[in-house]
């Protein structure tokens, strides 16, 4: 084992060379493409974040016209593709769905296998970023038993997930700007974040030249974990049952330090930041005022607030540098949009797509892009001997 380097988890190991999303970890910084999340907060507007990630820069208004009206034209699903939807049980976990069906995409559109130019790379682009909002509506309305909605054809690309989401066959969802816009920044903040446990799995798959779909399936798998983007409804989990009175806020931050316990105070911690989430203090700030706009109150945001008063003023946590992360406030701004918990990692999933299609193709233009392929430090017996069925106890 001499030659290779061991690093478990792969902290220490630069995988790829990339200029997609910049991070300073200790000083709490996090760029697209060098712009700063102050300015893109400025202007929540997803699809102009999705094209600046895929494509290294703010979309002009020919490109952005284009790629909108591809996200319109290709949101509804095939009739056929729906039928999938009927075998999974009403209780399917959202995100297998979500993981199926982004993979079944491959069977219904075998023309975007092959992808050889950007503008290939930008038509396939818009097809799952639009479809995988339809997916994930239907997939919710499903495990209901409600119907299917179409997609509004005149509603941008927010607006009509939240009408596929939500309307009724007897009434239309009323559109909230308040809320289309807090739902955009949700977005916005989980569209890339470099070499995460997700979109490393989207590059690992499509390092063996896999399509852009089978690709992002995989990154779906990953970002399932509640360790990466399960960790958001873990939040809620907690939150609610120090609500319900199962325990106090000082008692679950005990059980969190408890190292003979496994709790974790979820939503708090990083691999890379060791210092404040940038992430987290806006979604702080977006689900004070959006509750503020809808004239709520949420017990919970009081409960988070109070949790991050603790620890931040907890040697076990000042020590180790945890600090909230992008999981700890975003449920409480989906909560209020009225997004069930079971469905937090599925939007998790929609923001983060435009990161991993915008890796999967800078992965494809690097001229010494390789197959990943790590080693390993073996562990085991050198040599053992074999011994017959018959004669084992
Ligand atoms: N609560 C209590 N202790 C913690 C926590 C936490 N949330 N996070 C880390 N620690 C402790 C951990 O026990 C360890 O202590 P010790 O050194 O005494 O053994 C130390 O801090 C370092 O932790 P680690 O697990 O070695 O750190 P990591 O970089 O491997 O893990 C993490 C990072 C995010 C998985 C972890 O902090 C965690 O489990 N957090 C809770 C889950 C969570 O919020 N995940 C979302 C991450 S951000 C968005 C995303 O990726 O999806």
């Amino acid at each position: 084992t001499g030659l290779i380097a061991f690093d478990p988890g792969l902290g220490n190991t630069g995988s790829c060379e990339s200029a997609i999303t910049f991070i300073d970890g200790e000083k709490g910084i996090l760029r697209y493409r060098g712009i700063s999340l102050d300015a893109l907060q400025n202007h929540p507007n997803f699809v102009e974040v999705a094209l600046l990630l895929m494509f290294g820069k703010l979309p002009g208004k020919a490109q952005y016209q284009r790629f909108s009206t591809s996200l319109t034209n290709n949101a509804n699903l095939d009739e056929d593709m729906k039928h999938h939807f009927a075998g999974f049980p009403r209780s399917a976990p959202p995100m297998a769905v979500l993981s199926a069906m982004i993979s079944t995409l491959s069977c219904f559109h075998p023309e975007f296998l092959e992808l050889e130019d950007a503008t290939q790379v930008e038509r396939a682009a818009a097809r799952l970023i639009s479809k995988v909002r339809t997916l994930a509506a239907y997939a919710y309305r499903r495990s209901l038993g409600l119907p299917y909605n179409y997609p509004d054809p005149t509603l941008p690309y927010v607006s009509n997930f939240l009408h596929m989401m939500f309307s009724e066959p007897y009434r239309q969802y009323s559109i909230d700007e308040d809320v289309v816009a807090a739902l955009n920044m949700v977005l916005i903040l989980h569209a890339d974040h470099e070499q995460n446990c997700s979109t490393s799995t989207v590059r690992m798959v499509g390092s063996s030249g896999a399509n852009l779909f089978a690709s992002c399936a995989a990154g779906v798998s990953a970002l399932w974990g509640p360790l990466h983007g399960g960790a958001n409804m873990a939040v809620i989990e907690m939150l609610e049952a120090i609500h319900k009175g199962n325990m106090t806020a000082q008692e679950y931050v005990a059980l969190a330090k408890d190292r003979d316990s496994p709790v974790r105070l979820m939503g708090f911690g990083h691999r890379v930041y060791r210092n404040f989430d940038p992430r987290a203090t806006i979604l702080r700030e977006v689900s004070e005022k959006l509750l503020q706009r809808m004239g709520r109150k949420d017990p919970l945001l009081s409960i988070a607030r109070k949790l991050e008063e603790i620890a931040l003023q907890d040697s076990y946590f000042i020590d180790r540098k945890l600090y909230p992360n992008v999981d700890f406030y975003s449920g409480i701004i989906l909560r209020a949009i009225g997004i069930p918990t079971n469905m937090f990692t599925v939007i998790f999933a929609i923001g983060r797509l435009p990161g991993w299609i915008a890796h999967w193709y800078e992965q494809k233009r690097q001229s010494d892009g390789k197959i990943w392929r790590p080693r390993q430090v073996y562990a085991g017996n050198r040599q053992s001997a074999y011994t017959a069925r018959t004669e084992r106890g």
